[in-house]
């Protein structure tokens, strides 16, 4: 992928074809279309890194929404993992969690939500998952299988702990990028990662110091300037930034007068979020030349327009997969059809259209 502000440069001598799609993505009249086949959907998203991380399409499962435990139950023989660009199983962290108390979910099922028209969904699983080293011993050998590009997501709750993890990692099949979960505290003064323009550079920068694959940074969505922390992620050695995770949250039973949730408060994502991220994956666009993965409330091929406008690269796809694990494939096939339709053949004449 070219660098952001080559793309840029790129859009302005490419306004001829941008006026012929809509701001959602369909084509008005008079466009061209092309066959499905001719659309390249293929994107690097580690342009600056020796390995690259080339993924096949832009639509991938985001962390903790991979089948019903985060870690692919429920994928069947059918769902070919190979048709996604990537897959981002659980984050993991040093040692194993057992996560918050039940409930977890409101609404209980966001597939039953959906129908009933609810758009706002929270989750409380407080990061349940079975450490590292299970994970590095047991889970990455079935990784390998899955026939696409997948992230090995971290999480630690201080730099040395980001840095011991990522040493862990090295010589281990079975994935080909590393996913920083900065959604975590640091324990040292109870202030969250990706809160801080300083620990996410420390954490960059020790993971980035212990490996040499391509490194992703996830950034929070509740701080007061998205672009400091970016700027301080990229700086400290990211190759690519994912936006955003979840944004706190809770919900109140009024029958029971307490908080729905058994973790108090949660994180809010589904369509409610979508807007947020749009914002956030905008305005960074504007401060980093490195690619941007935007994630939330992605449920079909036009959401995902949106955020290719807005300036990301590639999406991840989360609360969508909880409503049917065909999600994700779907929303592929759909975007493919969508820009054949518009006769777009390459993403970099979508990507920071609406710039
Ligand atoms: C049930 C659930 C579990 C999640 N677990 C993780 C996690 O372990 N690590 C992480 O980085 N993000 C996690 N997330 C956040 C998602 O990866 C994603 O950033 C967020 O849900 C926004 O996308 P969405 O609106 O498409 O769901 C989780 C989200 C949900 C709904």
């Amino acid at each position: 992928m070219a660098p952001t502000w080559v793309v840029r440069q790129q859009k302005m001598s490419l306004k001829s074809s941008d006026a012929d799609i809509r701001s959602d993505g369909t084509q008005l009249e008079g466009t061209q279309s092309i066959k499905r086949e001719q659309v390249e959907l293929g994107v690097d998203l580690a342009p600056r890194n020796k390995f690259h991380l080339n993924i096949s399409n832009p639509v991938m499962i985001a962390s903790g929404t991979f089948g019903y435990d985060g870690y692919g139950r429920g994928i069947t023989a059918e769902m070919d993992l190979g048709r996604l660009g990537a897959v981002i199983p659980k984050t993991v962290t040093r040692l194993p969690k057992e996560g918050n108390p039940e409930p977890r979910w409101d609404p209980p099922s966001y597939r039953q939500g959906l129908e009933q028209g609810d758009f706002l969904f929270l989750n409380s699983i407080g990061l349940a998952n079975p450490g590292i080293e299970s994970a590095l011993a047991g889970l990455t050998a079935e990784w390998s299988g899955y026939g696409t590009t997948v992230f090995l997501s971290i999480s630690g709750d201080s730099v040395s702990q980001f840095a011991e993890m990522t040493a862990m990692t090295q010589g281990v099949p079975g994935f080909q990028a590393i996913e920083l979960n900065l959604s975590c505290p640091n324990v040292e003064n109870g202030a969250m990662f990706g809160h801080s323009a300083q620990l996410t550079a420390a954490a960059v920068d020790a993971v980035r110091k212990n490996t040499d694959l391509p490194v992703l940074a996830k950034l929070a969505p509740n701080v007061p300037d998205v672009t400091e922390i970016a700027i301080a992620a990229v700086a400290s050695g990211a190759d690519a930034l994912t936006i955003c995770n979840t944004v706190p949250a809770m919900a109140i039973d009024l029958e029971a007068r307490k908080p729905v949730l058994g973790g108090i408060t949660g994180g809010l994502s589904g369509h409610g979020l979508r807007p947020i991220s749009l914002a956030l994956v905008y305005k960074t666009s504007q401060v980093v030349d490195v690619p941007i993965i935007g994630v939330g409330g992605i449920f079909e091929a036009k959401h995902v327009m949106e955020f290719l406008m807005a300036g990301a690269t590639a999406v991840q796809v989360g609360s969508a997969n909880l409503v049917s694990l065909w999600s994700p494939f779907q929303i592929v096939d759909e975007l493919r059809d969508r820009l054949a339709a518009s006769g777009i053949r390459r993403l970099d004449e979508v990507i920071g259209a609406a710039q």
